[in-house]
């Protein structure tokens, strides 16, 4: 009997584990788009209300010497933090902020206690933890003094509140600017959000200028709140509860980093690599269990529902 290539097809899927390997959802690892709208230039300098500093748009970029909009709203920022130490090491503070909030595509790493983000370099550095090409570049090159500083400087802030996270259908159309940004997109218009998050800023000037006072809206599907919150509890025995590990409030419990308040898309970034194995430092094994049998979907809901909560 011959047995139809297109039957055998759909057997494999319907008998496919829970826990098989998905598609890297690609909206939650954005990769700046080849083609790019065209944006009017804009060399004047920026003030910002109650700031006596102003910065172009190539200084707020600048790799080596950052922004630093508010001193009164930071500890004063050790060296590697503000100026890096060229020229592989670009300052720390540059796409994490001085106050450690980062924007959508990098990390949030205010308060994360000082022993995990030392591991986390060594890592990085080892090539255990993959994910982001510049981070392994950097920790190959920081010198361990540097990156002590700097775990201390971002470990010592106060986490801010970072997005706001809203259920709905429908979203602006965006595209990836430079630096793997997400911008709303200048011709306008909405699509459809699917199971999709889609994080923009509040307000794109404040992000484009490295300006600290304001973050992101996180727009998430109707309903992942709820299905969040339970999958943080367990799921039923999908996952394992994980206030376990990182507090009851999700803020972190002895070196388990705080997963609340943190960018969404980060979240789901991290749930997809420490269940593919990309990674896998000598502490990744400890959420081996509470990632094996989600999907993709799972870890949105689960990533809207943390981000919603106080950092
Ligand atoms: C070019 C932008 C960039 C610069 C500069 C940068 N980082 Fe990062 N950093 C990232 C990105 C992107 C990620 C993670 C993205 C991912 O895995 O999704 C990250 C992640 C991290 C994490 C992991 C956070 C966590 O919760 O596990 C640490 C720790 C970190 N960076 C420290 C540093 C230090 C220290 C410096 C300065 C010496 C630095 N970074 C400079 C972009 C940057
Ligand atoms: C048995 C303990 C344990 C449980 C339960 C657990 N985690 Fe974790 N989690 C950890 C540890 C330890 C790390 C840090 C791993 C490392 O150092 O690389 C971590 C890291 C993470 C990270 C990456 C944080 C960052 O800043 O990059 C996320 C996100 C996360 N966990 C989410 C969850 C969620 C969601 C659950 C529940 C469904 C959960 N964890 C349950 C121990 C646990």
């Amino acid at each position: 009997m011959r047995i139809p290539a297109s039957a055998l097809a759909l057997a494999v899927l319907c008998f496919a584990a829970p826990g098989e390997a998905q598609e890297k959802p690609a909206w939650a690892f954005p990769v700046t788009d080849k083609e790019q709208p065209a944006v009017t230039p804009n060399n004047a300098p920026r003030s910002a209300p109650g700031s006596a500093r102003s910065y172009t748009r190539a200084q707020a970029d600048a790799f080596f010497d950052i922004p630093d909009w508010y001193p009164a709203m930071y500890p004063v920022m050790p060296r590697i933090v503000a100026n890096g130490a060229a020229p592989n090491v670009r300052a720390c503070g540059s796409c994490h902020l001085p106050v450690g909030a980062g924007h959508d595509e990098s990390a949030y790493v205010a308060a994360l206690p000082a022993a995990y983000f030392i591991r986390q370099m060594a890592d990085y550095k080892s090539g255990a933890r993959k994910g982001s090409g510049s981070m392994q570049l950097i920790a190959q090159h920081a010198s361990d003094a540097d990156v002590k500083e700097a775990a201390d400087h971002f470990a010592s802030l106060k986490p801010p509140k970072w997005a706001r996270v809203v259920e709905t259908d429908t979203v602006p159309k965006t595209y990836i600017a430079q630096g793997n940004k997400r911008l709303v997109h200048p011709a306008g218009g909405t699509e459809p959000l699917g199971q999709r998050i889609i994080t923009i800023p509040e307000d794109e000037e404040i992000v484009l200028y490295r300006d600290p006072r304001k973050g992101f809206v996180s727009y998430v599907p109707k309903g992942a709140l709820a299905k969040g919150a339970a999958l943080v509890a367990g799921g039923d025995g999908k996952t394992v509860n994980c206030t376990i590990c990182h507090g009851p409030d999700l803020k972190g419990l002895a070196d388990v980093p705080p997963i609340a308040g943190r960018t969404a898309t980060y979240t789901v970034r991290q749930l997809f690599m420490l269940k593919s194995g990309e990674r896998a430092g000598p502490q990744a094994p400890l959420m081996k269990q509470a990632v094996a049998n989600l999907s993709v979907e799972d870890m949105l809901n689960i990533a809207a529902y943390t981000a919603s909560l106080d950092p």
